[in-house]
């Protein structure tokens, strides 16, 4: 596979997953590690991992576990790519490569229901994550959020650590107060 800090970071990151099985404990022990994996990235990231596309965002996969219990993805970010209003539906730990990487959250008024319509949503505030930072997310209550690049700045490079294999996620439409499940694509390393 790759160079040493990304087999350890990917067997730690196996053995403390299985460890943890609650969400919140569970992106609480992984984050220090894509804290160091980030650190190395320049050992195992190949040209395959920067593939970018002018049409969108790009996910490189780099790693999926045997049993898909993990999944690991270099997302390239072009100056104003930007994703769906969307939410993942299991954790998430992102750690930021090259650029700055912007998130912008959404709060939801409506009772979650677990209901795909109804939804009430309103803006929250922005994070700039610069390279080198570290965020996380959980499930239940959803992370609702819109991550990118506005025009003005240049590429952003981020790792993505999910529990699963990340192969859809739930898009919002705001106006509308709706969600619904969406494939998302993604290049083999
Ligand atoms: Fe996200």
């Amino acid at each position: 596979m790759a160079s040493g800090a990304l087999e350890t970071f990917i067997s730690q990151a196996a053995t403390r997953s299985r460890e943890w099985t609650e969400p919140a404990d569970c992106v609480l022990v992984l984050a220090p590690l894509m804290l160091d994996l980030i650190e190395h990235a320049g050992t195992f990231l190949r040209p395959q991992h920067y593939r970018s596309e002018p049409g969108s965002y790009t996910r490189n996969l780099i790693y999926r576990a045997s049993d898909d219990s993990l999944s690991l993805y270099a997302l390239v970010w072009l100056p104003g790519q930007w994703t769906p209003v969307h939410d993942h539906g299991s954790w998430g730990v992102v750690g930021v490569v090259e650029g700055v990487l912007e998130e912008r959250s959404y709060v939801r008024l409506s009772p979650d229901r677990g209901a795909n319509e109804g939804i009430e949503l309103a803006r929250g505030g922005i994070v700039l994550l610069r390279s080198g930072a570290v965020t996380s997310f959980v499930p239940n209550p959803d992370h609702i959020h819109v991550t990118g690049v506005p025009p003005e700045r240049s590429r952003a490079v981020s790792l993505h650590l999910y529990g699963r294999m990340m192969s859809s996620f739930n898009i919002y439409d705001v106006e509308a107060g709706t969600r619904k499940r969406a494939a998302v694509a993604h290049n083999e390393s």
